[in-house]
Order: structure tokens, then C-alpha cells, then sequence
């Protein structure tokens, strides 16, 4: 959320901090900003309302620096606006800060620095730390000193990278909470809170940890503590290829996702299954045989789609391992003073790695004396970090605002999970093998599923145009169809609803009518027949329905349908919801949405 970037070297910087901006523009997109030390570090500073190629053409041609700054915003304290996007300064334009995540103290402060004559511009809580900043640079000269002060006053979560004009020759860039990585050039330098935005110049790299600040100069760095303690950090190579960062030519990120997955599968599953002993090898559990066995309980814990995920993830386990296992929206479970239990397993959720709610959950849990498992995709993240151990995606960088590769890649660990387990408990060999065999046909099952998307454009241009929709699913269909409805509504603003079939006609039944048509799930299982059994009810009300299943069922039951390839009944949730992926997409297409920045969202939710 807020996406922060910086460079100093020999070079012009407004190319690179623009380019850059652009490549995080995921995180956050409703205002953008640059700042530059120009000759002798005077401070330019160029923002505005809007997206970064709003700021982009309002940056004049003279708008030249090697030092420099940017910041594309997703609002949280303050309205969208020229005034309230970053960079901030203080009233003598010494100054500027780019910050991402929340300065809790931030009205204590603003009115103490009011009463010493800072005159604030702005509504923003970062404002306070461009004031704060200059205070100290007055009196201690060092700017690394003077925001090691600053900071020290500062109750909250902070990204920030910070230029002094008196001082042209270093950015300082700090973390707490909010990630800020630095990238090794050339007798150049960069920060951002994204290797995305640096793979382009250097794919040498060095993650900043909590509590940390650099000093960074053209020629190298230096990382020390608040308290002033140097640390040696290492620099580490970026894996990902520039080209994942890419469109690769597809008209969007959502869409190269959606057709990623197979390989993205491919790589989850990599090194992991064992056909000999039926099992999956998890070498990041961190948990022996011995501890397993002595599990009673799972719970998983993510938000949004991170949590539907967990939802499958914990029929998966009480399925195959016969282990009551239940998901939560961490957001939620954060506040309710939850019971910590020490034969639970706690399992969070996060394609990003940053998600605050579910942080917060983590360490809630890690302060009662609970045990965590981390299901993440971005190595070395917030949470990653603070798990006792975990299963990474590999599902490869996840642009689009929208989950999907990461959200498929989640289910499978949540199988290879449930398998392990299993194998433990008792699993027989037989179901195992099916199990490995099953995910080992996925990938190619998805790619039949992603061969029928002209014929789901089709009909997402048919269904796309109603005011709602409802999305069905019975037991292993339910959280399919929440995720479905999810996908919809965020993408394409098209209201959507997911219920359980079973609770159709216990109230949501008044609403069918041929004006909210419904989504249904109808795997081939053994609730086929009640499934078959719903849609007569919701035709007999004149509901259209468009059917997911492994057969089409009459043509009186449903209107249209799409027919995935069948898997194994505990594997098939994550192939029903492939179309629905599709489905969203074009249906937000067809509605001329901005389907990789969808309004008022942002990537990563680093904030309460
Ligand atoms: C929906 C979506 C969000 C995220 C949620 C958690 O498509 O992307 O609901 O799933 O904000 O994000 P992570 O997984 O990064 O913790």
C-alpha cells in the first residue's frame, strides 16, 4: 500500500523515480509525487491528484536533480489531492519525505510542532515527519541524526526515505513496519518498498529489517539502528526475471496471472510431492512428526481472498487428515481477544507478506505463546519473518490488485499441507497417491480450463450487464463461490453475493429473479443431486443460471453452463474456480473497468 521510490547517482532521477512510480503503481493509485535536489540542492518538488502519468506530464522539462524521491499514494489520512500527495516538506523547503504506512501520534505532534510555528499544508499524518525532521536538522547538522531523532518521536508504521537539500549528497531511508528495500547500481544507488521497481536497474539487492535506517550515498550504503548502532546487511540477487514484472504482452496483469498459474502451480508443487511414500515434503515447517501428531486443531487466519483461500484450505485438511480446521478473517480474530490454544496450529495467509490485519493476528498469537505457520508468497516479507516457519508460494511477483495465481498457489500448499499431515494421521497410501497424482495433473487441467476463454468472454459479456449476482456452492463449492463473487465485485463493481446452496431457501431465494441471474457450482460428488435439486428451485422462481460443473446438467436447469475438466473431489474446488477467475475479468472488461486498479483498492494492505 503507498509505493515509495529513490535514487542518487550520476544520472537524471525524475527517469527513474517516474519509471519506477509506475511499476507500484499497484500499491496505491490515487495521487503521485516526485521530489529532486537540482543544482546546488535546491528542492523541486512536483505532485498532484491522480495517477502516476497525470504526474508524469505535469513534471515541467527543467524539473532536473541526481538526488531524488517518489511516492504513488493510497489515501489514508486525507482525501485525495495535490496537497495531501506526497512528497512533504517543511516551511523552508530544506526537507522532503515520502512515507508509506501510519504515524499514530500524528495529531499530538502536529499540534506540539504548530505551537513552535510549523505551519502544516496538508492533512496528512506525514507531514508531521518533514517538520519533525527539519527541527532536528537545525540543531544536529547530520540529517541520518536528525531523523534517527525524529523518528524516535514517532509512535507508528513507516516506509520513508527522506532528502535535504543541505545535504544533496545522501537520501536516508528508514523501515518500520512498511517494507524498504535498497538496490545496488553502478556508482549509483536506489531505495523502494518493491524490488518491482528496481529489477529494471539492479537486481542486487539488501531488505532493510524493522528498526532499521540507511544512509545512502551514489557510491554505497550504510544500515545502521534507531540507536545509532551499525548493522551489516548483505546484499542478496533478486531472482525474478525483468519479464515477470511485465505484461508480456497481455492487455493486463490480471490476465497474464490467470494464465501464469500453471506454472505457477508447477513451482509450488516443485521438489514437494513424493510418489513413493504418498506424501509432501514441507521442509519450511519447522515442525517434526512428533509435533504434528500432537495437533488437535488448525486455524488459518488471512483476509480477502486470502482467507477464502484459507477456506478451502481447511476442508483440505479435515478431509484429508481428519483435523478439525477452520479459517478466519484475521482482521476479525485481531480484535476479539481470541483463545490461544497450544495444540492449535495457527496458519496466516499472504500473497504479499505485509497485510497489517494479518501481521497483527501473527503477533497476537506469538505473544500468547501460540505456534505460527506462514503461507506466503513474498520471501523474506513482515510475516514470513515473524512465523515459526511456513510453506512459500514460488508463485512468482503478483501485480494486479485482484489475486489470482497467488490465491490458486495458496490452495495447493493448503493440499501439500493437508497431505503431509495426513500421511501422519491416517491417510491411507492409496488416497495419498491419488492425492500427488491429482496435483500433479493440475496444471495441465487449468491449461484445458484457460483454453475455453473465448467461450467464458462470451458469455461474461452476456451476464456482465445485471445490477447483481448470486454465486452458489455447497460445502467444497461454498468457498468457491465466495472468492467468485469476490473476484466480480472488485473488479468489475458488479454486486455479487455468495451463499450456501443449502441456504438458498432459508431468505436469499426472495431475491432470484430473471434480473440477478446465479453462478452455481456443481461439481460431479456425491451433493450432485442436491445441487441439481437447487437450480430447479431457482428456474422455477425464472432465475437464470449459469452452471460450473464436470457435465452440463439439463438444459432446463440451467441456462448455460461451463464444464471444467474433473480432478480428485477434494482438488476440484480449486479448478471451478478458474472460470470464475475468467469470468470476472471479462465481465470487468466488457464493462470498461480498470481491471489491474480497481477503485478505491490497492495491493497490499498495510494499514488497519
Ligand atoms: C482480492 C485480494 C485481497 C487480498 C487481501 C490479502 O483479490 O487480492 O482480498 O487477498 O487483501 O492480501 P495478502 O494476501 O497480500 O495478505
Amino acid at each position: 500500500m503507498c509505493g515509495i521510490v529513490a535514487y542518487i547517482g550520476p544520472k537524471d532521477a525524475t527517469t527513474f523515480l517516474l519509471e519506477g512510480l509506475q511499476r507500484l503503481e499497484y500499491r496505491g493509485y490515487d495521487s503521485a509525487g516526485i521530489a529532486v535536489l537540482g543544482k546546488g540542492g535546491a528542492l523541486k518538488v512536483c505532485k498532484t491528484k491522480g495517477r502516476v502519468a497525470d504526474l508524469a506530464a505535469a513534471v515541467p522539462a527543467r524539473f532536473k536533480g541526481t538526488t531524488g524521491i517518489g511516492h504513488t499514494r493510497w489515501a489514508t489520512h486525507g482525501v485525495p489531492s495535490d496537497a495531501n500527495a506526497h512528497p512533504h516538506t517543511d516551511n523552508a523547503d530544506r526537507i522532503a519525505v515520502v512515507h508509506n504506512g501510519i504515524i499514530e501520534n500524528a495529531d499530538e505532534l502536529r499540534a506540539r510542532l504548530t505551537a513552535e510555528g510549523a505551519v502544516f499544508t496538508s492533512e496528512t499524518d506525514t507531514e508531521v515527519l518533514a517538520h519533525l525532521i527539519f527541527a532536528h536538522a537545525a540543531k544536529d547538522g547530520e540529517l541520518e541524526d536528525a531523523v534517527r531523532a525524529a523518528l524516535k518521536l514517532v509512535v507508528g508504521t513507516y516506509g520513508i526515505a527522506v532528502v535535504d537539500s543541505a545535504q544533496p549528497d545522501r537520501i536516508v531511508v528508514a523501515r518500520n513496519g512498511s517494507p524498504i528495500v535498497l538496490g545496488i547500481g553502478e556508482k549509483e544507488m536506489f531505495a523502494a518498498s518493491d524490488v518491482a521497481a528496481l529489477v529494471r536497474y539492479t537486481r542486487q539487492v539488501v531488505h532493510l529489517e524493522d528498526g532499521e535506517l540507511a544512509t545512502v550515498r551514489a557510491d554505497g550504503f550504510r544500515t545502521f539502528t534507531e540507536d545509532a548502532r551499525t548493522v551489516t546487511r548483505q546484499p542478496s540477487t533478486v531472482d525474478w526475471e525483468v519479464g515477470s514484472y511485465d505484461t508480456a504482452g497481455y492487455e493486463h496483469y490480471l490476465l497474464k496471472e490467470i494464465h501464469e498459474q500453471p506454472a505457477a502451480v508447477e513451482r509450488t508443487l516443485s521438489g514437494r510431492l513424493d510418489e513413493r511414500f504418498a506424501t509432501a515434503h514441507l521442509g519450511g515447517l519447522n515442525l517434526d512428526a512428533r509435533e504434528l501428531r500432537e495437533i488437535r486443531r488448525v486455524k488459518i487466519l488471512g483476509c480477502g481472498s486470502a482467507y477464502y483461500a484459507g477456506e478451502m484450505g481447511a476442508q483440505l485438511i479435515e478431509e484429508l487428515a481428519r483435523i478439525p480446521a477452520h479459517s478466519e478473517p484475521a482482521s476479525e480474530f485481531r480484535y476479539r481477544n481470541p483463545v490461544i490454544e497450544a495444540d492449535t496450529l495457527y496458519v496466516a495467509v499472504s500473497q504479499s507478506g505485509e497485510t497489517y490485519d494479518t501481521l497483527a493476528a501473527v503477533q497476537e498469537i506469538k505473544r500468547k505463546g501460540g505456534r505460527v505457520l506462514g503461507v506466503v508468497n513474498t520471501v523474506g516479507s513482515a510475516i514470513a519473518r515473524e512465523c515459526d516457519g511456513g510453506i512459500y508460494l514460488h508463485a512468482g511477483p503478483e501485480i494486479s490488485v485482484a489475486s489470482t495465481k497467488a490465491f490458486t498457489s495458496t490452495v495447493i500448499a493448503f493440499a501439500l499441507l493437508a497431505l503431509h499431515f495426513g500421511r501422519i494421521h491416517d491417510l491411507s497410501p492409496a488416497d495419498g497417491r491419488r492425492i500427488v497424482s491429482g496435483l500433479r495433473a493440475l496444471p495441465g487441467h487449468i491449461r484445458e480450463i484457460l483454453g475455453q476463454e473465448e467461450q467464458i468472454a462470451e458469455l461474461a459479456a452476456k451476464y456482465a450487464d445485471n445490477a447483481g449476482m448470486m454465486f452458489i456452492g455447497r460445502v467444497r463449492g461454498y468457498p468457491v463461490a465466495r472468492e467468485g463473487a469476490q473476484k466480480l465485485k472488485e473488479i468489475s463493481y458488479v454486486h455479487a453475493e455468495a451463499y450456501p446452496a443449502s441456504e438458498l431457501k432459508h431468505g436469499p431465494l426472495a431475491l432470484i429473479s430473471p434480473e440477478l441471474p446465479t453462478v452455481a457450482l456443481v461439481p460431479d460428488d456425491e451433493l450432485l443431486d442436491k445441487n441439481l435439486t437447487t437450480l430447479g428451485e431457482i428456474k422455477a422462481r425464472s432465475g437464470r443460471v449459469l452452471a460450473i460443473g464436470h457435465r452440463a446438467p439439463e438444459a432446463k436447469l440451467a441456462d448455460h453452463c461451463i464444464v471444467v475438466p474433473k480432478s480428485e473431489p477434494e482438488l476440484d474446488p480449486l479448478l471451478l474456480n478458474i472460470p470464475l477467475q475468467l469470468l470476472a475479468y471479462h465481465a470487468a472488461v466488457a464493462l470498461g473497468r480498470d481491471v489491474d486498479k480497481p477503485r478505491n483498492l490497492a495491493k497490499s494492505v498495510t494499514v488497519e
